[in-house]
């Protein structure tokens, strides 16, 4: 009991083995994934960039499981994707997956709190726990003090931190983030990565964050260039000299 343990390798969470997707318009056929193999680890975050229309949108879809392969597999935790039936893929989505979207995707009409609590239900959560999760994600995210707010009486950051708790409270193992900058200043988008990466390391959760934005390298653990339908570059950034405003460390 005393031996201090190493620390354990992270450990691979999800995988693409041979990933092709095409899609048909008219008479045209245009391949937008190209035999993509790939190993995401539990704890990082992983930054997916490149330019508009590479298929970053395509390839978030299919790891999340929302859409199917043409070729190869998705292993999510284990799990084969592709021998599930609609039904399960559901489950699994519901169970273990979180959607950040660059739209946010708030009701007009909840509050922060409400918008949080929501998607809980359908978990099969007491809603007595779903309030507990739903106030410790918000309040994770550093909105405590606004929870009572609706989308109307937040600022674009504070809306998506709103959507990054509504998907932090369902604890799930995989958090896709499909730029969730793109409608936010520089200030905001570095806030939201930052809370992207926190989730990652204090949760062990795998963050999948898409963007073309090049400020936000600096601050994941892990950047994959992508080029029409490639994974053309894999490396690991510097990190930043300088802490970014707004967020704290929480204390050990
Ligand atoms: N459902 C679809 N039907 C036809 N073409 C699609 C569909 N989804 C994406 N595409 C095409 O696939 C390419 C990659 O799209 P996408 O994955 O959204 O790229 P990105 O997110 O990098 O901008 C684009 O050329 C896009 O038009
Ligand atoms: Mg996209």
């Amino acid at each position: 009991m005393n031996q201090p343990s190493p620390s354990p390798a992270p450990s691979i969470s999800l995988q693409a083995r041979n990933v092709s997707k095409s899609f048909t318009s008219g008479a045209v056929r245009a391949t937008v994934l190209h035999d993509l193999t790939l190993d995401m680890r539990a704890g990082e975050l992983t930054l997916i960039s490149g330019p508009s229309g590479c298929g970053k949108s395509t390839l978030l879809a299919i790891l999340s499981g929302l859409q199917g392969t043409d070729s190869g597999h998705v292993i999510a935790l284990g799990q084969d994707l592709s021998v599930l039936d609609k039904r399960a893929l559901e489950r699994f989505r519901l169970h273990h997956t979180g959607f950040v979207f660059q739209g946010f995707n708030l009701f007009p009409a909840l509050n922060a709190l409400e918008q949080v609590e929501l998607p809980l239900s359908y978990l099969g959560l007491t809603p007595v726990e779903a309030r507990r999760r739903a106030r410790a994600s918000l309040e994770e995210v550093g909105l405590g003090p606004r929870m009572g707010l609706r989308p109307s009486e937040l600022s674009g950051g504070e809306k998506q931190r709103v959507a990054i708790a509504r998907a932090l409270a369902k604890e799930p193992d995989l958090l896709f983030a499909d730029e969730p900058t793109s409608a936010l200043d520089s200030a905001n988008g570095q806030i939201i990565i930052d809370i992207l990466h926190r989730i990652a390391r204090t949760h062990g959760t795998t963050v999948l964050c898409v963007s073309h934005d090049p400020r936000l390298v600096g601050h994941a653990d892990r950047v994959l260039g992508m080029e029409d339908g490639r994974i053309l570059s894999d490396r690991v950034p510097s990190p930043l000299s300088t802490p970014t405003p707004g967020i704290e460390e929480p204390s050990a």
